[in-house]
């Protein structure tokens, strides 16, 4: 039972859109084409919702949630992916939002409105405090995050081609499982 209702809920899946079998996935999901998720990941959109736009990957082990709605907050925390967006292993994501052409280092945590701006890279085991803005073109690393250095060009291109590299796999994974 890799996608579960919520609330009469189904998550929704696109096209060429590959989930291992060990991943869970529950309620209020939103999943662009050519997505994958990798296997251990576990997505739960039961008091908020979670998009995950086109191309992106979820790595091995990472945790994606969400917060509800309150007095102070209301319209409390969805989760946001943008589209090409590599998650590296192991990851919790939290009710924040992420651009396009971002890589979330293995490890990293994200916290509630945290906002992550278009090509970031954020380094392994970094820690992103809530309502934390990340600005696009720039290393974040640390615990918390400290802005270390703007990304070269060969970096900024990688950002991109990471998630083509995960799309190509996961094509691949799509083909040996028919
Ligand atoms: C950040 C990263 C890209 C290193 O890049 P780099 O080119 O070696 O970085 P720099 O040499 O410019 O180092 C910048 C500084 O950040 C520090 N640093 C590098 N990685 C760090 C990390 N993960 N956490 C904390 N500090 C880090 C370096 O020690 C250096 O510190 P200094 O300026 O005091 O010497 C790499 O360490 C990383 O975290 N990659 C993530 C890979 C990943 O998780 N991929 C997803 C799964 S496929």
């Amino acid at each position: 039972m890799t996608l579960r209702d919520y609330n009469n809920i189904r998550p929704k899946v696109g096209k060429a859109v590959y989930i291992d079998e060990s991943a869970v996935i529950i309620g209020d999901i939103t999943i662009a084409d050519n997505v994958s998720i990798w296997p251990l990941v576990a997505a739960r959109g039961d008091v908020n919702y979670i998009k995950i736009g086109a191309r992106t990957n979820v790595q091995d082990g990472s945790v994606l949630h969400v917060t509800r709605h309150s007095e102070n907050q209301a319209q409390g925390f969805p989760l946001i992916i943008g589209d090409d967006v590599t998650v590296g292993h192991k990851c919790m994501l939290h009710g924040c939002r992420l651009g396009n052409r971002i890589l979330v280092g293995m490890g990293a945590i994200i916290l509630d409105g945290a906002v992550v701006q278009d090509d970031v890279f954020i380094a392994a085991g970094a820690l992103v405090p809530p309502n934390k803005v990340l600005e696009s073109g720039f290393l974040y690393v640390g615990n918390p995050v400290v802005k270390k250095r703007l990304l070269s060009e060969a970096e900024m291109s990688f950002l991109k081609q990471s998630a083509k590299n995960y799309t190509e796999l996961k094509d691949e994974y799509l083909e040996q499982s028919t």
